[in-house]
């Protein structure tokens, strides 16, 4: 399982460079652009929107982009996303009233639907969507701001979740988001994620192609 993804998160770029600093990561050799969307209300802070996904889109970016929904309701910014170029759309279950319709809206789209746990949210809300699933999302933060320290349990909530997808037999990526650096990156591919997130270890950087390739030296040992 070497298929690694990187997926720098956009929350730490310039926001008035958000184009330019979109090229500059892919350039550097990310994978993915994990683009997080607040509400204040879900969570005690406010960022982007649907129209800011469709302007990155045309504006030229080709990339996968991984739309986190830190919003309550979620239905419909998932309907608005999908048609502002979203790839990925992943939500909080604890933010949506239907959960197993919220995923299959998201899928009505064609694109890819992912559920994302708290640091403190158990792993059995899985249980009954595995099929709908094509990214898990772990929390080794709690949601709402960049920057934030790395929650250690997280390491075993990930060695769970890694268990319970091989188990399953379904293509599902594990992704883990939140105080992910080149420091820990290889601790966190060894517990089972495959998607990594990161904000400020790579757009607090100047040099963002020397940390993703540190990244990746990490993740070959
Ligand atoms: C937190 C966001 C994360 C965050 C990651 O609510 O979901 O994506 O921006 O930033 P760092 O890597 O700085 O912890
Ligand atoms: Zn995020």
């Amino acid at each position: 399982k070497q298929d690694y993804l990187i997926a720098p998160s956009i929350l730490a770029a310039n926001f008035a460079r958000l184009g330019e600093e979109c090229d500059a990561v892919l350039a550097a050799g990310a994978d993915v652009i994990h683009f997080d969307v607040m509400d204040n209300h879900y969570v005690p802070n406010l960022t982007i929107g649907p129209m800011v996904c469709k302007a990155l889109r045309d504006h030229g970016i080709t990339a996968p982009i991984d739309v986190h929904l830190m919003v309550s309701p979620v239905d419909e910014l998932i309907s608005m996303f999908a048609e502002a170029g979203a790839s990925y759309i992943t939500f909080h279950p604890e933010a949506s009233q239907h959960v197993d319709r919220s995923l299959q809206l998201i899928k009505s789209y064609g694109c890819k639907a992912g559920l994302v746990l708290n640091p403190a949210t158990r792993p059995d809300c899985l249980e009954y969507v595995m099929d709908k699933l094509d990214m898990i999302l772990l929390m080794s933060v709690n949601p709402g701001y960049g920057g934030q320290t790395f929650i250690p349990s997280t390491l075993d909530k990930t060695r769970a979740v890694r268990q319970l997808i091989d188990a399953s037999g379904y293509d599902i990526r594990l992704e883990v988001d939140g105080g992910v650096s080149e420091k820990n990156i290889r601790e966190v591919a060894a517990a089972g994620a495959d998607t990594f997130v990161a904000g400020s270890a790579i757009f607090g950087k100047e040099n963002y192609a020397a940390v993703i390739q540190q990244m990746r030296d990490e993740l070959a040992q």
